[in-house]
């Protein structure tokens, strides 16, 4: 829940083409130097469901016979700490995955103490160290995200958003390979393209990835086309196929590969080549699973010959599943449930198969009972260490109080209290809908909210309340600062703590207001923006000199919002974050010198399929800091998730996780993709983006 929606029609005006014309239009220069260090604070956000994600890599072993296949019991190969996933089998007794561990993106590599016969990878590095864990990217920024690890000999080949990308909405995603003895590093894919999801041929000497040219805010299906590229330096990089993604190797010449149809149904497809040398062309494409189901992220191996692993969602389970498809009875395939018997009720992603055929793996939640409470507060590794902590929070639209000691948020439906400390029990002070929170500056225990539907249109009663908490048992008291409920909503109030700036559709289309703080709007009320358009979640400066807020001025009517600034008195308006036609810059905070903004944004683009995550309407938001003349742009988070509402204290907290007490049924919360669930599919209600 980060993006405001825009209404759904609006004119032109004259003011609105005045505005087009005449403002001030900044462009984002690339990535630039930090500023010097002014203000110590925290800045924290919110990850739509990772806090309860507790992903770790499970695995089964395969037996497999001319025309039957059986799998063992489940086992957990990966440790339990923080999330572990999208795993690779360099050997049948080796194990590759990404870390998020320590808040910071890690490629590890774990010998399986488990297995008695320990083949190593051929490579030098793990021979006779003695260790069980090599961190194989130790060398690249930990702040940057590194995906879909695969290793072949001395190369390991990724994903990384360690580069910058050229201009704003263009993907961070490269594929790199790492010579893992010198850690000398090369970047293969070209620097007008992203690619995602590489596979490295059984023979090791080409790379297959999706690759995404120019991505139009796709957030279901990237629209990616196939290449292969030599894995030793990305040369002959050659087109294979259109409108493919996540794909893997049979043989040196099979490669399987998913893509959603037009019906809507996502499907496997085997598509056969010819290699002579380093010509390829492609000789066939047939899809392998019918309609009726979804299927997807296939994975294959060379030891297990004529059986692909998918993940599925079928219309009679609300879970996603790791199967077995054995095509080798041709035109009679069958399929082996691999996870539907062990775990019916859990989501699992993302298959891989040893080399050798006799394993198969995935990552599921852990579950409550095995492994480490979820985090209040994560913290992840800030790139400005100095400036600010950085943290992940478990419930939305987060803000601290005045004193430091406290943080409120959302948990759809209800607003909590906890301590930023982590001390004490979490307390509810609102059970209704509400979103987001503000803490008066002057008047201590005093947060605004507004009570209502979240996403809804002008005329939605939404209204402006605030909630005095008072001590730790006393019942919450609520007042109503807004009348008529025409989504009066975001409220944020001045630093003198007489004033509230808010968003309000009273006029029929969403502009700013400015109201008495505690008399509401009963003692009168100043509009500060108009247009036919939307200006949406305002946040006041510190010094009180500005007011920054969103909107789609720039497209009226429009699903694009950018970050504009404007004085409470309405002079001095200006644009600071524009990502482009249709882009997205949202939740504009000021830093506690009123210097800089944080903010969610589209700016770096996606990060990875979609389909091999859980659910995130906006698999492009990560959070990123701006002065507020527009200069000076930075990443603080690479990820592949929907990072929105941050919040930015001046109190410095320190950088260390923050365990919360939950119930173990709490520990695995998160939705699979909304848009797979068969029944949205068919009544066509799904498949919107956000
Ligand atoms: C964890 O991160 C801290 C810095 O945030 C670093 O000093 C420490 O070495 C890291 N530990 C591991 C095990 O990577
Ligand atoms: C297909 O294979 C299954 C077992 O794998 C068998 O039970 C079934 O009879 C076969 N169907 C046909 C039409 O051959
Ligand atoms: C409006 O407010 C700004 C910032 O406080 C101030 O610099 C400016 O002089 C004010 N303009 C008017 C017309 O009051």
């Amino acid at each position: 829940m980060q993006i405001e929606r825009g209404p759904t029609k609006t004119l032109i005006s004259m003011a609105s083409l005045f505005l087009l014309l005449f403002l001030p239009h900044l462009f984002f220069l690339q990535s630039t130097e930090a500023a010097a260090a002014t203000s110590a604070g925290s800045i924290v956000f919110t990850t739509l469901g990772r806090s309860r994600y507790s992903f770790d890599i499970f695995s089964l072993s395969i037996a497999s016979q001319f025309d039957s296949i059986s799998l063992s019991q489940e086992t957990q190969l990966t440790d339990g700490v923080s999330v572990n996933f999208n795993g690779f089998f360099p050997s049948s007794n080796t194990i590759l995955y990404v870390s998020e561990r320590n808040g910071t993106h890690h490629l590890l590599l774990d010998l399986l103490p488990s297995i008695e016969q320990v083949t190593l990878p051929p490579h030098s590095v793990f021979a006779d160290s003695g260790k069980t864990r090599f961190d194989l990217t130790p060398h690249l920024s930990p702040v940057s995200m590194k995906d879909r690890p695969s290793l072949s000999g001395e190369n390991l080949i990724y994903v990384s958003t360690h580069v910058p990308s050229s201009s704003p909405r263009k993907s961070w995603a490269g594929v790199y390979s790492t010579h893992i003895s010198t850690l000398h590093t090369k970047r293969l894919t070209p620097d007008v393209v992203a690619d995602f999801s590489p596979a490295i041929s059984p023979s090791g000497y080409w790379t297959v990835v999706a690759s995404l040219s120019a991505w139009s805010r796709e957030v279901e299906e990237l629209n990616t086309d196939l290449y292969l590229f030599r894995t030793s330096d990305g040369s002959q990089r050659t087109f294979i196929e259109h409108h493919a993604g996540w794909p893997c190797w049979a043989d040196d010449s099979t490669l399987y590969f998913h893509r959603r149809d037009e019906s809507g149904w996502w499907g496997v497809y085997k598509a056969v080549l010819s290699v002579t040398g380093d010509l390829i062309s492609l000789i066939s494409v047939n899809r392998i699973t019918p309609t009726g189901f979804h299927a997807f992220t296939p994975a294959a191996s060379p030891g297990l010959p004529g059986v692909v692993a998918i993940a599925t969602r079928r219309p009679d389970s609300k879970y996603r599943h790791i199967e077995l498809v054995d095509l080798r009875n041709e035109g009679n395939y069958s399929y082996i449930e691999v996870t539907r018997t062990v775990n019916p009720l859990s989501h699992h992603y993302n298959p891989f198969i040893s080399p050798d055929g006799s394993r198969i793996g995935y990552h599921r939640c852990r579950g409550g009972s095995n492994g480490n409470p979820p985090l209040l507060f994560e913290n992840l590794r800030s790139i400005a260490p100095e400036e600010f902590s950085l943290f992940r929070f478990d419930g939305s639209f987060p803000s601290i109080s005045p004193d430091g000691k406290h943080v409120a948020f959302v948990n759809l439906p209800g607003v909590y209290v906890a301590n930023t400390d982590g001390s004490g029990s979490v307390r509810e002070i609102f059970s209704g809908n509400a979103f987001p929170t503000a803490w008066d500056w002057k008047r201590e225990g005093v947060i605004y909210t507004s009570y209502g539907q979240e996403f809804a249109s002008e005329s939605t009663k939404v209204d402006i309340i605030s909630l005095y908490i008072g001590n730790n048992n006393a019942e919450t008291v609520i007042k109503k600062l807004t009348t008529g409920g025409n989504n009066n909503a975001f409220p944020s109030p001045s630093p003198d703590g007489k004033w509230i700036v808010f968003r309000s559709g009273r006029s029929g289309h969403k502009n700013l207001y400015i109201m008495d703080s505690s008399k509401g709007e009963f003692a009168g009320l100043y509009q500060l923006t108009e247009g036919p358009w939307t200006d949406t979640m305002c946040n006041w400066s510190p010094d009180g000199e500005w007011i920054a807020f969103s909107s789609n001025r720039d497209n009226p009517g429009g699903d694009g919002f950018a970050i504009y600034m404007v004085h409470p008195n309405g002079t001095g308006l200006r644009r600071v974050v524009y990502t482009g036609e249709g882009g997205r810059a949202n939740h504009p905070i000021f830093s506690p010198d009123s210097k800089k903004l944080v903010f969610t944004s589209d700016y770096a683009g996606v990060s990875a399929e979609p389909i091999s995550n859980p659910h995130h309407y906006q698999p492009y938001g990560d959070i990123f800091t701006i002065n507020i003349d527009g200069s000076g742009i930075r990443r603080l988070t690479h990820n592949s998730y929907e990072d929105g509402t941050p919040a930015w204290t001046k109190y410095f907290l320190e950088p260390k996780d923050v365990s919360e007490s939950l119930k173990g049924s709490a520990f695995c919360g998160f939705d699979d993709c909304h848009w797979l669930n068969v029944e949205a599919r068919q009544n066509k209600i799904g498949g919107t983006s956000c």
